[in-house]
Formats: structure tokens, sequence, C-alpha cells
């Protein structure tokens, strides 16, 4: 058994200037030499091997997500008082579903994962598909675009149409979605209390729509596969409808899990494709490989770059003992390039076999909820690009986002050649 911990190689996981100057000589160090690194200065073990990842995710029961998931959260904790930092974003009273431990865990998963269901993907894709098609359309006539907007435009579409918002509120959701960026950035402990007032509207707001919605139903409007629909007909502690903190914190939740996530996943197409056109002659004449090139742009591109879990109890895995009180970081990031699951690894190859063992929606219990509906939004708009675009440039080197958890652009210059 190894119960030592190497840590003679600085990796500066809370500096975000880490993850964009070419980190991967030293993920490929970690994975080699030193699996469990100790980041002393949050008594954090950063993990980097696929393998490792995938006996720890499972293991709900001594790897909590209870303490946060956010590197912020171990930070801030004093300052809040021993409270998870993010706990002030979400109403009095929610439930936080990214921060819940079995058993109620899975009972937050039961009540909402109607709203995520293969139906109620077919109930949204019609708008989705229409505001997509009509979006590239604009921006085919231009040629020389940033493709920055259609890839915001998007998600949030996506978001209103999986909660059940108006869709005419896009500018509103996407603010909002913005602000609960936030969340994980590195920003100082009164910057994040300031962007926690924000939310007072986002909450109104919500509020509203699920008043909104009530009235329809009892003026007999169906039921409806969106998400406020779904938790106001779920049954939760023995009561039917559930609570409305509770609905708040999960249509806030849905807003800052997929937006930013899935404008990245779109913002990598362009990307990873103007710079393999092989690739993307490949895909026009093989329209079968679409599917396995969103696995490969969502390896290759890693949007959330790792998630945090509290060590409840000790516990050896894979030889590497971790005590009580100490926390792990699963850089999913790292795992995604780990040449023993991924071979040639940094290789962006739409045929890859291997390509849906990526660990981009993370794995586990807390596997993405929102992951069929984010590769769903990936291939309507891969073939819509197909349709169109005989080839991909890119006219000047993107703007890359300065954050530790987000991996994304600011902007994504292209020309679209028809
Ligand atoms: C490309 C897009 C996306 C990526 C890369 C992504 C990534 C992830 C990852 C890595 C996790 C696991 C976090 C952890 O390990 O603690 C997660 C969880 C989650 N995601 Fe996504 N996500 C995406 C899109 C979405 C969308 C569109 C939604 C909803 C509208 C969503 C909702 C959630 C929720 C609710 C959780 C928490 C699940 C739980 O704790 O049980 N995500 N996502």
């Amino acid at each position: 058994m190894v119960d030592d911990t190497v840590a003679n190689r600085e990796v500066p996981i809370e500096d975000p200037q880490f993850y964009l100057n070419d980190p991967w000589p030293t993920f490929a160090w970690m994975q080699r030499e030193a699996p469990f690194y100790l980041y002393e200065p949050l008594d954090t073990f950063v993990i980097t091997r696929h393998r490792d990842i995938m006996a720890i995710t499972p293991r709900a029961d001594v790897f909590s997500n209870a303490h946060g998931i956010f590197l912020n959260e171990i930070k801030y904790r004093e300052q809040a008082g021993g409270e998870n930092v993010s706990e002030g974003f979400w109403p009095e009273g929610g439930e936080q579903i990214g921060n819940a431990d079995p058993p109620r865990h899975q009972e937050l998963r039961r009540v909402s994962q109607g709203a995520f269901t293969i139906p109620a993907m077919e109930a949204l894709k019609d708008k989705l598909t229409a505001h997509i098609d009509h979006a590239l359309d604009e921006l085919g006539e231009r040629g020389d675009v940033d493709f920055w907007d259609f890839a915001a435009g998007v998600p949030v579409e996506a978001a209103c149409q999986l909660i059940g918002l108006p869709s005419t509120d896009r500018k509103r959701v996407q603010f909002w979605s913005d602000e609960l960026e936030k969340l994980g950035a590195d920003i100082s402990f009164e910057e994040l209390q300031a962007a926690v007032a924000e939310f007072d509207s986002l909450k109104e707001y919500i509020t509203e729509n699920v008043d909104r919605r009530k009235a329809e139903r009892s003026a007999g409007a169906s039921g409806g596969l969106d998400l406020i629909s779904v938790l106001l007909d779920a049954e939760l502690d023995g009561q039917k409808g559930v609570k409305l903190p509770n609905v708040i914190t999960f249509a806030m939740t849905a807003i800052a899990a997929g937006a930013d996530t899935t404008r990245a996943m779109l913002l990598g197409l362009p990307y990873y494709f103007a710079q393999n056109p092989d690739q993307w002659r490949k895909l026009r004449e093989d329209r079968s490989l679409v599917k396995n090139a969103i696995e490969e742009t969502l390896r290759m591109v890693t949007p959330a770059r790792a998630f945090l879990r509290h060590v409840s109890q000790d516990v050896e895995i894979n030889g590497q003992l971790m005590k009580e009180g100490q926390y792990v970081y699963l850089m999913y990031m790292a795992a995604n390039r780990d040449p023993a699951v991924f071979e040639d690894p940094h290789r962006f190859d739409v045929t890859r076999k291997t390509a849906s063992r990526h660990l981009a929606f993370g794995a586990g219990p807390h596997l993405c909820l929102g992951q069929r509906l984010a590769r769903y939004e990936g291939v309507q708009v891969l073939n819509a690009m197909l349709d169109r675009f005989e080839k991909i440039e890119l006219t000047t080197e993107p703007t890359p986002v300065v954050h530790i958890i987000r991996n994304s652009w600011e902007n994504m210059p292209v020309r679209l050649v028809r």
C-alpha cells in the first residue's frame, strides 16, 4: 500500500493560468508519478487518472458532495461561518441536488428526472431545432462571424424550453446564467456575496412562472414535461408537488449547470474542426459519425474541468489512503486525456472507439442530469452546420476564458464557407 503522497512538483490548481499554459505535461507526470497528488494548501488530493476517478465517483457513501463541489467552498468555509459559500445562491430552504448525498440525493433526482427523459426531449425538439436552423441561417449569410453569440443562444433557448419559461425572456435568462457562473470562479468572498444579491430577481422571476403554470393548469392546460410541471406533479416527502424553494433551486441549477457548459461544447465544434479539416470532410461523407464526433468534442473540451468531494471517513482507493476531512479534486479534464483509455489522447479523432468513455459529464450518482439535452443540442447543431458549410476556418485565435473550472472561449472568430 502506498501511503505517502508525492508533492514534489508544484501544481497550482487554484491558479486559472495553470490551465491555459499547457498543463498537459504536468497532468501526464501526475498520472505517471503522482496519481494521488496532494495539494497541500487545501489538503486536497488531485485525481488525474481515469481509473481512479471511476473508483471514487460511485462511492458516495465515503466521498460526499455536502461540503460543496468547488474549491471556493474550502477556501471560504471559515469566512462563510462554516457553511458552503454557495449556499447563499439558493433560496432559503432550497436543496441543491449537486450538494446532496444519499439517500436524499436519489430522491431529488427521482423527482426531477421526468424533465430529462426521451419523451421530454421529444417535446422540446421542434422549437429548439427551429431556433438552431434559423440562427445558423442568419450566421451563414454573413460568412466571417463570431460564432459565440450563436453558441450562447442555443443552450439558453434550451433552458427556457426545459424549465418552461417563455423564449421571449432569453436575454434575462442569459444574464442570470452569466451571474451564476461566479459560483465557481476564483473571485473574492466579497465579490461572491455581491453576486448572490443579484439572484433575488431570478427567484422572483421563477416564482412568477410557477404561478403562471399553476394558473394555466387550473384552467385546464395539460400536465407538460417541462421541469416546472414535472416538479408540480411529483411527490416528495409524502406530499404532491415539490415545494417552491426546491422548484426555484432546481430551475436555477438547470440554468447554472447547462448554459456555459453547453456553450463551451458548441464553441468546441468550429474550434476543433477548423484545425482538423480532414475530420470535417470525413463527417460530411458519413453522418453516422456525428454522435461520436460530439463525444470526441466533449472529451477534448471538457467544459467543466473538475469537481470536489469531501472524504467523510478514512478510505483506501487503488492503494492510496485518504483520511476523513481531506478532499479529492476530480480532474475530469486530465482523465479525458489519460493514455490508458485514449490512445494518442491529444489527437481529435471523430472515429475514436473509446470517445464515449470521456468523463465530461462526470460519473457515478452525480452524473450530469442534463447530458441527454446537451448531446441532443450538440448533434442538432453539428448536423445543421454540416448541411450548410463545406469548410470552417478560424480567422484569428480565439481568446480563452480565464477561470479555474470553465474551459471555454470569450469569442470564436470563424469563416463559414458554403
Ligand atoms: C456540455 C454540457 C454539459 C456538461 C459538460 C456538464 C457537465 C456536468 C458534470 C461534470 C457534472 C457532474 C458534477 C460533479 O461531478 O459533481 C454535471 C452535473 C449536473 N448537470 Fe451537467 N453538464 C452539461 C449540461 C447540463 C445541462 C444542459 C443541464 C440541465 C439543463 C445540466 C444539469 C446538471 C445537473 C442538475 C447536475 C447535478 C447532478 C447531480 O448532482 O446529481 N447539465 N454536469
